[in-house]
């Protein structure tokens, strides 16, 4: 923010009510975060954990502005309950290939929300005894400060409004938009793009 162009933002889609994360915001958010995991991982191998599908921007980007050495694994969640909420029963729709036992795993996350699907994904994965666990997530919800889950590296703190873009999907679209926002009333009502 700041600059001469404060103020409401415009919409960059006719489906966005408003841009809350602009697309060099994000970039910018991920060259500091990715020179924090460089100094608490030097000399140390990553392995990434992305959760698919809504993480696979933030890996692609995350991944590339790294230095440590590192390796990717993904896995596929989901969690029972509505489009637009979790309900912390998750299923693994997709596993790890590869064993995490001893190895330094950075877990991707885009957001947290209520943190259920993240603290027991964590607890999933604490399980396999990994040599250390810590979670990045791009974007926080305010309720998720309410759980106990402890994440070590957050990109920008949101309201609570449900939100597309950058890996953020409403029901599978809008994952593509290189910024993040929320939608219009008749973008909800109409559940595709126009
Ligand atoms: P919980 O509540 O378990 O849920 O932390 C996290 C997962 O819910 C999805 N989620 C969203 N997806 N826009 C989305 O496109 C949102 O505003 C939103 N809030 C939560 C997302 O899949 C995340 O991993
Ligand atoms: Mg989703």
């Amino acid at each position: 923010t700041g600059g001469a162009h404060d103020g409401p933002r415009h919409s960059p889609h006719p489906d966005i009510a408003e841009v809350l994360v602009s697309s060099d915001e994000i970039a910018a958010k991920i060259v500091e975060l990715a020179a924090r995991v460089d100094a608490d991982y030097a000399g140390r191998e990553i392995l990434l954990v992305g959760v698919l599908k809504g993480a696979v921007m933030v890996m692609a980007d995350l991944s590339r502005a790294l230095t440590v050495p590192l390796t990717m694994e993904f896995m596929a969640v989901s969690s029972y309950g509505s489009s637009t909420s979790s309900s912390g029963v998750v299923r693994i729709l997709k596993d790890l290939d590869r064993s995490i036992e001893g190895r330094d795993v950075l877990v991707v996350e885009d957001i947290i929300d209520s943190g259920l699907t993240l603290s027991w994904l964590l607890k999933n994965l604490r399980s396999r005894g990994p040599a250390s666990l810590e979670v990045l997530a791009l974007f926080r919800k305010p309720e998720a400060v309410t759980v106990d889950v402890d994440v070590r590296y957050v990109g920008f703190d949101l309201p609570g409004a449900f939100v597309v873009g950058y890996g953020l999907d409403y029901s599978e679209y809008y994952r593509t938009l290189p910024f993040v926002g929320t939608l219009t009333p008749a973008a909800i009502e109409r559940g595709a793009p126009a």
